[in-house]
């Protein structure tokens, strides 16, 4: 007798019926580029996301609600920027301006998450800040915590730490918690890979660093085990999700902090992930929309709860999740 599997995938209705993983609007989340300078502006790097302005954030958000996608993740685009930071914890900067008016209009329809880092708020664009030459650890996370604190107080559901400090999400719990924010919760990038990820990104963000590179805070890629210890950590510490980032680079730690935690987690589909997807798309050699689409089913299927892409608007807009 020959087993035959083929059975169980003779008709897209016994696949669906046996399917095992499914990408649906609500695991999406929408990253912006929020920016003071008016109206808004494509990013070269980052093919159909632009840097928008509080209107035109506002209108896309409505529009991407209406799409079905209801989490948002807040990058900050400041004008002002400072050996210290000193914008990223100004309440009149732009990122807590666009979440309380985010909340103002749609209230808790909406997930508003909001990045924490300081590399777009430095003039050396590191993610904490330099002494010596060497970004300081405890210093950062006092600011860090601060920022965190300014995001929560305009109304943002979850903090997003992106730094990668050591210490930071017990910080940033215990500021919280201080100031009567028990509710905000915190995503933590617990297991964040340094290296040419985040290209396109910076770009965006204009947050490239002006002297080094990131290899002191952000980990090696090298390893798995010590993104392992870090996120058991975060737990520790108070963080309510983890994630894992670049997504698509690191599936085998995803499946791996799955079985070693039983914190909900996340992925970052990064921004070369996108964009290489994008640049093959245009010169003809690869089915962009497929190809999106097969790399956020791996992401689920690896064990990804959630999923920070740049294709979410997209993904539902064109149908390809429901
Ligand atoms: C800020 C931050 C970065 C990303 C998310 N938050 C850039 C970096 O660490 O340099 C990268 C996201 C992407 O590439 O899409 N620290
Ligand atoms: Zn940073």
């Amino acid at each position: 007798m020959i087993f035959r599997p083929r059975r169980l995938r003779r008709t897209a209705a016994i696949r669906d019926l046996v399917a095992e993983t499914d990408v649906r609007a609500r695991h999406l989340i929408q990253p912006y580029f929020v920016t003071s300078q008016p109206g808004s502006s494509d990013i070269a790097s980052l093919p159909g996301i632009q840097r928008t302005d509080l209107e035109a954030t506002c209108r896309q958000v409505e529009a991407d609600l209406k799409l079905g996608l209801r989490s948002v993740l807040l990058f900050g685009v400041p004008d002002h920027k400072s050996p210290a930071a000193e914008h990223s914890h100004d309440p009149g900067s732009i990122v807590p301006v666009v979440t309380k008016e985010l909340k103002a209009r749609f209230g808790t329809d909406l997930i508003v998450m909001t990045d924490v880092c300081l590399c777009a708020y430095t003039d050396h664009g590191h993610c904490g800040v330099v002494k010596d030459g060497e970004i300081v650890n405890d210093e950062s996370v006092a600011i860090l915590a601060e920022m965190a604190l300014t995001h929560a107080q305009a109304g943002a559901d979850i903090v997003a730490p992106s730094d990668m400090m050591d210490g930071r999400i017990g910080a940033m719990r215990v500021r919280l918690d201080e100031e009567g924010f028990q509710n905000t919760g915190i995503l933590s990038y617990a297991i964040k890979h340094s290296g040419a990820y985040y290209g396109p990104f910076r770009d965006a963000a204009d947050s490239s660093p002006k002297f080094g590179d990131r290899r002191s805070y952000q980990m090696d890629p090298r390893n798995a085990r010590e993104g392992l210890r870090d996120a058991l950590l975060d737990i520790e510490e108070g963080a309510d999700i983890l994630m894992v980032k670049p997504g698509i680079h690191n599936l085998d730690l995803v499946w791996r902090l799955r079985e070693a935690c039983l914190a909900p987690i996340c992925t970052y589909h990064v921004s070369s992930e996108y964009s290489a997807i994008k640049a093959g798309e245009r010169l003809g050699w690869i089915n962009g929309d497929q190809l999106m689409y097969e790399q956020l089913v791996s992401l689920r299927r690896a064990g990804s709860d959630m999923i920070v892409t740049y294709a979410a608007r997209d993904a539902v807009a064109k149908g390809w999740v429901k």
